[in-house]
């Protein structure tokens, strides 16, 4: 069974989701674990499936670095075997990435590599894009950068504005990270190896059904 613990900033939606998937025992992953870099309204999934969480707010820390420090801290009191970051509006500090690497996946709402960062479904609209779309990547040192695990066109249609077309594209980002986090469970989906330069062998392999004991 793959254990996960899922980071957020806001409502959660993508979180809930898997949340709901994870709680169908055929499903191969577990959430062991729920963390925010705020007072995240999306905690109250995690309350309702009875899944801890803990809170690490950024603004109480003097750097990134610092913040990320405790987070990672945190982090390995649960151990995953995956991270994934499910609208954590911050980026992560390289020594966390590079601790927890290729473990860390992200959801992203556009077609990457078009429209990285933190407003891409604005940014889309500016550039009048007629289709956008929704991608899970592993999380590398950039902003958006990783290699990509899953994606899937989205159309941006006529009188959208940025809810209505987030909300055209969130259920399609969850059913792109509902299933790589299932893919990744059954090692039908390998994040080393998909993380590896084209040409060489990763030697770090990614526990596809480790055993964790938790606190
Ligand atoms: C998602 O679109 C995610 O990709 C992003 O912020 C949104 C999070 O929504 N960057 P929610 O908190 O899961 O509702």
């Amino acid at each position: 069974m793959l254990t996960v613990a899922v980071l957020i900033s806001g409502t959660g939606s993508n979180l809930r989701a898997l949340l709901d998937a994870a709680d169908d025992p055929a499903y191969p992953a577990r959430i062991v674990v729920v963390g925010a870099d705020r007072d995240a309204d999306g905690l109250e999934h995690a309350e309702a499936f009875g899944i801890p969480s803990f809170t690490v707010p950024y603004a109480a820390y003097p750097s990134r670095e610092a913040w990320g420090a405790e987070l990672d801290a945190q982090l390995r009191v649960w151990n995953p075997d995956l991270i994934v970051l499910s609208g954590l509006m911050r980026l992560l500090p390289p020594a966390v990435v590079h601790a927890w690497a290729p473990r860390i996946v992200n959801t992203h709402p556009a077609y990457l590599p078009d429209f990285p960062g933190a407003h891409a479904v604005r940014d889309a609209l500016a550039a009048g894009a007629q289709q956008t779309g929704a991608s899970v990547i592993v999380v590398d040192d950039g902003v958006d950068s990783g290699p990509i695990l899953a994606q899937e066109r989205v159309p941006v249609l006529p009188g959208d504005d940025e809810h209505t077309l987030h909300e055209r594209i969130k259920p399609v980002e969850r059913r792109l990270l509902i299933d790589v986090v299932r893919r990744v469970a059954t090692g039908e989906l390998d994040l080393a190896a998909a993380s590896a330069p084209a040409g060489t062998t990763p030697d770090v392999p990614v526990r596809p059904a480790a055993s964790t004991t938790h606190p």
